[in-house]
């Protein structure tokens, strides 16, 4: 369902442990990237309807997981502030081809995957924190559910630019390239790292 192509590694889960704080703080600053990534394609293809009334109910459930990470960090005491951002989301968005259509197509599939990848890992941390954190398990098992339509709504748009065939093939190369990028290690230990 989520077209990923691999599945992530027991050190990131352990890596997580080590450093929670800073993947809270990441995951909040995913979660106003994600908002603004739907505004800016709403902004970049202003006619298509179907994209603008998508991106509308997107940009709003973004910037409400926000707020809710930002007020998980403040009951936890966990000053929200600036981070240098792994670089998952630079490198996956290189991928993007930059003449028209294949740019709207590739900027949808990239929008999907990463958002593929958090629903993914919201699965994994739910799980793995369920006994010693349940506040934590409720928060991530509950956002779950947004992230996967969301991967969705990003897939079929990008339907509406080419053939479903031509798509699938190209989420299928795209799935496989940010597999890879995930492969190398990080530097640093993000929601995405
Ligand atoms: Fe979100
Ligand atoms: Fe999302």
């Amino acid at each position: 369902m989520l077209h990923l192509h691999s599945h992530s590694r027991q050190q990131w889960l352990l890596q997580v442990d080590q450093f929670l704080p800073e993947v809270l703080i990441d995951h909040a600053h995913c979660e106003r990237k994600a908002a603004s990534t739907a505004m800016s394609l709403m902004n970049a293809y202003v006619v298509n309807r179907a994209l603008a009334r998508a991106m509308t109910v997107i940009v709003q459930e973004e910037l409400e997981h926000y707020e809710l990470v930002l007020q998980l960090l403040e009951r936890r005491h966990i000053k929200f502030c600036l981070q240098k951002p792994s670089a998952y989301g630079k490198q996956l968005h290189a991928l993007i081809r930059q003449a028209e259509p294949q740019r709207v197509v590739d900027r949808l599939l990239v929008a999907s995957l990463i958002e593929a990848r958090s629903c993914e890992r919201f699965d994994l941390l739910s799980k793995h924190v369920r006994q010693s954190d349940p506040e934590l398990a409720d928060f991530y098992a509950s956002l779950f559910e947004s992230e996967a339509r969301h991967h969705t709504t990003y897939v079929a748009l990008a339907e509406d630019y080419a053939p479903r065939s031509e798509v699938r093939l190209r989420l299928k190369e795209l799935a496989e390239a940010e597999a890879n990028i995930l492969e190398n290690d990080q530097p640093v230990v993000r929601m995405h790292s």
